[in-house]
């Protein structure tokens, strides 16, 4: 029989063996000795461990576990500020076995012989289920814990997420491992690389639940690569700490994973544009070529970055005045010219008594120190350097007052290199330097994996403290779970092979579903030259990726649109005119993401994630809501197969209907990506322009895909920069579709003040299958021309209307 647990707070002696088993060297909690409970936390004490299980929201559980009662601070850097317990009904119960804990969505049962957990659904399925459960093993070399959880792997059950591993999609028998790493050409499988995102995605039974690690020593995940049935997740130090998510919708699980671990801000428009850059674009007369260049072959882009060379001997914050003697100037001609400027900074600050910000740094005692109580020294591209501490709140102020000058200057964005920290030959710092952790002094082991994020965040502020109310763009190599919050990323040092453009692919995919959407890759690659094809088909996958930049080396030759030759090139600009086009798609996609935490690339399985066909695909992805494409990934492809998940698809290019086709083949020479929009969708399309802003639109081209369904559609529109949209200016335009055999209806429901620049769509209606005779709009007659042999219908409708009926 169940009874109803009253809280309490002490043991009243029900339970026996207060003590921890050890077994191998591994040291286990035993059996439940006490609990009480304290709000929505609840504290299972078992012989050395003590579990503090914490209800977050209906589907969100956090689980901590202390030894000796020595519970951390609750401090975490990749908990958003914001997010905070909801008030949830919580079922509490001693059962003869267990304790239950239970939200309206899961349920938690706490085994009281050695506290392992259990998570089932509403309808008890099982979603987790500890084997292990959590256990500790003392490691002499650093004279601490490896807290360790292990889980039953379910029947069927495949993992995904972990931000940038470069392996396949599907991490099922892989063991990753997070410890930031400078891997100049890494490879497919090469593992750790830059980034620490420690939250990975399961699903089974076609439940969909999420884990959130919040430890930031070096950790490991090991899906069933050990023992088959059987996966688990340990940190070399710390209290294991994570996050459990339900879904069981993929989707809702990413979108939790940033309730917890925070939204972006919109970033400018203009960062959805194309970027161009080289490592280095240099002196300022190649700059400004390149930028007449662009305009004068009228390819669009809106950002040129600049490498390191801007700089003085690769100092900070100073320009290399031979190169650029008045990059104010500079920046101004670019800027009049639709070009917005980005520079690099790099946490290494040269070791140079003449140089201001060293001079600071040591003023201030800003930088990190090793266990002797030096400033730790370590050799990066200016030669010997000291590195602050961006674990420390008072030098992420300082850092970011750098900025004032810089964007004095005219510096709109800034790109946040080497932070790792890369430190040459020895690849980062020793364990032994010693960092503020906010407050909560720490060896490197702890603080290495947060010392980039931390760099970007400081960055961020001097941004946000400069820039006048425009909106920062940001970009980060290294990251931690929330780094969303202050940075967008790319994937670092790739090469230019088509192994690589798939890498590139998978790492924005599985970037996008851990937080990070706004992430792309060195386009073209950046180690090697490639040939035209391979930097034509890199470009028309990036076309869809959220961050669009070409960089490169810039040792193999050049990178730029026009580099190999007419042919290319003519494909090239067609694909970069088209991503303008597609701006107004890609920008309500990212307000998505921004403002619920739906990823703006979503894979195979997000779209479908009952059909076990798309659990191991790894190319096809979707760009926000109703469109997906799949890249050509092969030298010399004439066309592909792909997989297309269940629903009805127009070929973008040639309007075939493709109903329920799973595996087809696609026709795509070079000038064609394999690209698809659902049936139902609205479309909006920009017309083409060389830079964001350069014209107002006058009319925005909407186009509608018919189908006998229903379908919904977004369409969010602001001034594409400045926050004035926190106050109403924007405008936000649901669109629902409902289509029959010989007509279509499409309702539009309209939010916000904004005032757009245009006041009519060009709509066209695609796979108009019969001859219309009338377009009502709002109960109006309109005119339209309708062109049987391609079933389109074409017609000028005012920006407002609320009703259209195509009959
Ligand atoms: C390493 C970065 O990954 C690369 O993008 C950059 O060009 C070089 N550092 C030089 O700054």
């Amino acid at each position: 029989m169940e009874k109803a647990v009253e809280p309490k707070k002490t043991f009243e002696g029900n339970y026996i063996e207060n003590f921890s088993d050890k077994k191998d060297g591994e040291f286990y909690p035993s059996s439940i000795a006490n609990f009480y409970q304290d709000g929505q936390a609840f504290y299972f004490e078992a012989g050395d461990t003590t579990l503090e299980l914490k209800v977050y929201s209906e589907k969100i559980i956090r689980f901590r576990y202390a030894n000796f009662e020595l519970f951390e601070d609750d401090f975490s850097y990749g908990v958003d500020d914001n997010f905070q317990p909801e008030k949830v009904a919580i079922d509490f119960k001693e059962e003869p076995e267990h304790f239950l804990v239970a939200t309206p969505e899961v349920k938690c049962l706490i085994s009281k012989k050695d506290l392992r957990t259990k998570i089932l659904n509403k309808d008890n399925q099982v979603i987790q289920e500890d084997e292990k459960g959590y256990h500790w093993m003392e490691e002499k070399s650093f004279g601490g814990n490896v807290v360790i959880s292990t889980k039953k792997l379910q029947q069927g059950e495949n993992f995904y997420g972990l931000g940038d591993k470069p392996g396949n999609l599907n991490l099922r028998g892989k063991v990753q491992q997070l410890w930031g790493t400078d891997f100049y050409g890494f490879q497919k499988d090469s593992d750790p690389i830059y980034k620490n995102i420690p939250f990975y995605l399961g699903l089974h039974h076609n439940i969909g639940y999420g884990l959130f690690m919040d430890n930031t020593f070096r950790s490991f995940f090991d899906f069933g690569k050990e023992r088959q049935n059987v996966y688990s997740f340990w940190a070399q130090g710390g209290e294991m700490r994570y996050y459990f998510i339900y879904g069981p919708d993929l989707l809702d699980v990413c979108r939790s994973f940033t309730t917890i671990t925070g939204k972006p801000e919109l970033p400018p428009m203009w960062a959805l544009g194309y970027h161009q850059s080289k490592w280095s674009y240099y002196p300022e007369k190649v700059v400004r070529d390149l930028g007449s260049k662009f305009r004068k072959k009228k390819i669009p882009c809106d950002v040129i970055h600049l490498d390191i060379d801007y700089m003085d001997g690769f100092r900070c914050f100073t320009w290399n005045k031979d190169h650029f003697p008045d990059p104010a100037n500079m920046i101004g001609d670019l800027a009049a010219k639709g070009f917005k400027t980005v520079v690099i900074v790099d946490p290494g600050i040269k070791i140079d008594k003449d140089y201001w910000v060293y001079k600071e740094g040591i003023k201030h005692d800003y930088f990190c120190k090793g266990a002797d109580g030096s400033n730790f020294r370590g050799s990066v591209w200016p030669g010997l350097c000291h590195f602050p501490d961006f674990t420390n709140p008072e030098v992420r102020t300082w850092w970011s007052g750098l900025f004032e000058g810089l964007v004095n200057e005219g510096v709109v964005g800034v790109w946040n290199d080497m932070n790792e920290p890369a430190v040459f030959e020895e690849g980062t710092f020793p364990f032994h330097v010693r960092h503020d952790y906010d407050g909560h002094p720490c060896s490197h082991r702890k603080a290495h994996n947060v010392y980039g994020m931390q760099m970007a965040k400081a960055t961020y502020m001097g941004q946000k403290k400069f820039l006048d109310n425009k909106r920062p763009f940001n970009i980060t190599r290294s990251a931690y779970a929330g780094v969303q919050r202050y940075a967008c990323v790319w994937t670092g040092d790739n090469v230019a092979t088509w192994e690589h453009l798939k890498i590139a692919n998978r790492q924005c995919q599985r970037l996008s579903v851990s937080g990070i959407s706004f992430a792309g890759s060195d386009v073209g690659g950046f180690i090697e030259s490639s040939d035209g094809e391979l930097y034509t088909r890199w470009i028309q996958m990036a076309t869809f990726h959220p961050f669009f930049r070409t960089h490169s080396s810039g040792d193999h030759g050049d990178k730029e649109p026009w580099t190999f030759g007419e042919k290319y090139e003519k494909i090239v600009k067609k694909y970069i005119e088209f991503r303008y086009q597609l701006l107004p798609h890609l920008y309500t996609a990212f307000w998505q993401y921004a403002t619920y935490g739906t990823p703006i690339i979503r894979s195979l399985h997000m779209l479908n994630q009952v059909d076990s066909d798309t659990y191991h695909r790894k190319e096809e992805f979707a760009m926000g809501d109703n469109i997906l494409v799949c890249p050509i990934s092969s030298p010399g492809a004439e066309g592909r197969w792909l997989y297309l998940p269940k629903e009805t698809w127009y070929n973008f290019w040639t309007d075939e209907l493709l109903t329920d086709a799973g595996e087809v083949w696609v026709d795509a020479p070079l000038e064609i990506i394999p690209f698809f929009v659902k049936a139902g969708a609205v479309l909006a399309l920009n017309p083409v322009m060389h830079y964001v802003g350069e014209f107002p639109v006058a009319q925005l081209n909407l186009h509608v895909y018919h189908g006998t369904v229903e379908n919904k559609s977004t369409l969010y529109e602001d001034k594409g920069d400045g926050y004035e949209y926190k106050d109403q200016d924007f405008k936000l335009k649901q669109f629902s579709f409902s289509g029959e055999k010989k007509s279509l209806t499409l309702k539009q429901e309209v939010e916000g003040n904004y005032n757009t620049s245009y006041n009519t769509y060009l709509m066209t209606f695609h796979g108009v299958v019969f001859e219309p005779r009338a377009l009502s709009v709002d109960g109006e007659p309109v005119n339209f021309k309708f062109d049987k042999a391609a079933k389109t219908c074409v017609a000028e409708v005012k920006h407002d209307f609320t009703e259209l009926v195509l009959s």
